[in-house]
């Protein structure tokens, strides 16, 4: 039984045995399905850390081998950099652990209104505005909008989708990076919609998406945005700090002025927490008070806001990490091509695609072995088909530690007949 029902009282022949949650029973069905994950603590977040087994209530235990991370996303190695950890000391110092409140009470502090800034500056937006994550982002931005209507690529991430459930818009979902589709879906609505009507459209999508590596054409969305007289809003979660003065791929597009709302977060490439919009000042003020993620929610941390801060400012600088980041890139796609693996995608984002569900964990169990740390991704979260080892190289890798890598893959893929 996994509810406490006997809490005594008159019977009144509407009892029933149980009515709470069975929570062991819902573990069990996931493990039946091959879904159940497990936690697995890291020692620290570098390039290279000991790992743990999950320890469930107690301290984890890192015995074993330093493994070599090709699984965060903190692509230039910034959470480790002295810099910015200096700089989340200093915050902590100067301003406090945490916000105290809310922005709207007293909780908006000058480490948030710095931070702010420079993410404006950076998106070349009037005004940028940062929520405690980007999830909390996402989902208070599209629910504040309040569009009536979304069109979704079909890859974006979950806090769009769920963003898009709590705005209670109608949801229209287009074929992934496809403008064509897009345009053939909001012609389709349009002919639906009553002459003189003031429905709200809102076209959704990831810049750089995060299990393809791929990155959404940019351009031709804009063009079937504005023949619809619609919004755009993009979310550069995994293109922040990667691009054109550390922006994202927007500012490479150099579309800042076409795209009505910028989201990304700055717990990726800028190695901190916590997430952005940006926009006009209109957008920005009437999402702070209206986004009920960023209304009845704690401000970011200011240590996380200082972080953030620093680690903008190193990628806008010509600082040697996005060049390092790239060149570990090319090496390793070259490599894990050369060795015979399919990759996708064209950024920092490498999935190495194997097909059948099995072979992708099995290959992930067998980098493990060779103290690589590369996760497999399988359905539910890729389409059937197509599982694939995700790998994610940082700038803090070095060219050894990019080829032992690759000799891990070479051998795995032999041992199970992958290459
Ligand atoms: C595309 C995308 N958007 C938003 C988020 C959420 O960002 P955060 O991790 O800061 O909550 C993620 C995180 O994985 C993401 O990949």
């Amino acid at each position: 039984m996994s509810g406490d029902t006997s809490r005594g009282g008159a019977a009144t022949g509407n009892e029933r045995s149980d009515r709470g949650f069975d929570p062991a029973a819902r573990l069990a069905e996931r493990e039946r399905q091959s879904l159940r994950r497990d936690l697995t603590p890291i020692a620290d977040v570098t390039a290279r850390a000991p790992i743990a087994d999950d320890p469930g209530n107690a301290p984890p235990v890192f015995d074993g081998p330093e493994q070599l991370i090709f699984a965060a996303n903190d692509y230039l190695g910034l959470a480790g950099d002295e810099r910015v950890q200096r700089a989340a000391a200093e915050t902590a110092r100067e301003v406090g652990t945490g916000a105290g409140a809310s922005r709207l009470v007293t909780g908006d502090t000058p480490a948030h209104r710095a931070l702010e800034r420079d993410l404006a500056d950076t998106k070349n937006t009037e005004r940028a505005l940062v929520f405690s994550s980007g999830y909390a982002t996402n989902v208070g931005v599209i629910s504040a909008l309040g569009p009536d209507v979304v069109f979704s690529d079909e890859l974006n991430h979950a806090s769009i989708v769920d963003g898009c459930r709590q705005a209670g818009a109608e949801t229209v979902v287009y074929d992934h990076c496809d403008p064509s589709d897009l345009r053939a879906e909001m012609d389709e609505r349009a002919g639906a919609t009553p002459a003189g009507s003031d429905e709200s459209w809102l076209v959704l999508t990831d810049s750089v998406f995060s299990m393809d590596g791929d990155v959404a054409p940019l351009e031709a969305i804009c063009d079937v945005v504005e023949s619809f007289g619609a919004w755009l809003m993009v979310d550069e979660a995994h293109a922040t700090g990667l691009y054109e003065n550390g922006g994202g791929a927007v500012q490479r597009a150099g579309l800042s002025d076409r795209v009505h709302v910028q989201m990304g977060t700055l717990s990726k490439a800028l190695g901190s927490q916590g997430g952005y919009v940006a926009g006009s000042e209109s957008l920005v003020e009437h999402l702070l008070n209206t986004a009920r993620s960023f209304v009845f929610s704690t401000g970011l941390a200011p240590p996380a806001a200082g972080a953030a801060r620093e680690a903008l400012r190193i990628a806008r600088e010509d600082d040697p990490h996005r060049e390092r980041l790239w060149a570990n890139v090319d090496r390793l796609r070259d490599g894990l091509e050369a060795a015979g693996y399919e990759v996708w995608g064209e950024t920092q984002i490498l999935p190495v695609v194997v097909g059948d569900r099995d072979d992708a964990m099995a290959l992930d169990d067998c980098l493990r072995d060779r103290d690589v740390v590369a996760p497999g991704i399988r359905p539910p979260t890729v389409p059937a088909g197509t599982s694939r080892v995700r790998v994610a190289p940082m700038a803090t890798h070095t060219e050894d530690e990019i080829d032992r890598c690759l000799a891990a893959f070479r051998e795995a893929g032999r041992e199970l007949e992958l290459v």
